[in-house]
């Protein structure tokens, strides 16, 4: 089994290699895809692994041939067992992944993955973090009467939607609003910051 990758010296013939860990629909993922495939993004789709056997995101994956997993949890509802985690580190090092992204991945990741993975674990968050972590970030920005919200891209840690901020983008909460038409607006502002701020990895630019 080979250790997640250290040296950050990228070049054509040594591209960024992503695991994607999502449990739904996968819009962002197609975004990161998109960016590869279109040259804005010199990255390749190393695994996809989801926790939702029927999740959307496992479908694109699919038919855009990338390698699929599926890690099933019956026993919580919100993590992985310290087992299932350890078939997750040991499906993304013989992936020779080089940096996680979570995308609507809907489990709090704990060690053994924070360990076997530091500082290269990211998700994206629908808010301005710090402000409103947790679910349906978009009513809860809407019921704070916020008239600026947007998304997080930030490291993961142990805690919830908590780890150090790496970037950021801003959207406007427009006169009435609804929860809907906000959220869609700031998934399009995901789709843009989410494939940015891996090519900072891909060129090295984040330690
Ligand atoms: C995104 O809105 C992201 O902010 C949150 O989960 C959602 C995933 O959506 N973490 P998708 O599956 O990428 O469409």
């Amino acid at each position: 089994m080979l250790p997640a990758q250290e040296d950050d010296s990228r070049s054509p013939m040594n591209p960024l290699r992503l695991g994607v860990l999502g449990s739904g629909k996968g819009s962002n993922f197609r975004a990161i895809l998109e960016a590869i495939q279109e040259g804005r993004l010199d990255a390749r789709i190393a695994l996809v692994c989801s926790d939702v056997s029927d999740a959307g995101i496992l479908q694109l994956a699919r038919a855009a041939g990338l390698e699929t997993q599926i890690i099933e949890e019956a026993r919580f509802k919100t993590r992985l067992s310290r087992e299932c985690e350890g078939k997750l580190v040991a499906q993304l090092r013989d992936a020779q992944v080089d940096l996680v992204v979570l995308a609507g991945y809907m489990r709090m990741l704990k060690d053994p993955m924070l360990a076997a993975f530091p500082r290269r674990i990211i998700n994206i968050h629908p808010s301005l973090l710090p402000k409103f972590p947790g679910l349906e970030a978009w009513r809860q920005a809407l019921a704070a009467g916020e008239s600026i919200t947007g998304c997080s891209v930030h490291f993961v840690d142990e805690g919830m939607d908590s780890g150090e901020i790496i970037a950021q983008a801003r959207v406007p909460v427009l006169p009435g609003d609804s929860p809907e038409r906000l959220h869609a607006r700031i998934q399009e502002a995901e789709h843009q910051l989410y494939p940015e701020v891996i090519a900072r990895f891909a060129h090295g630019e984040l330690p």
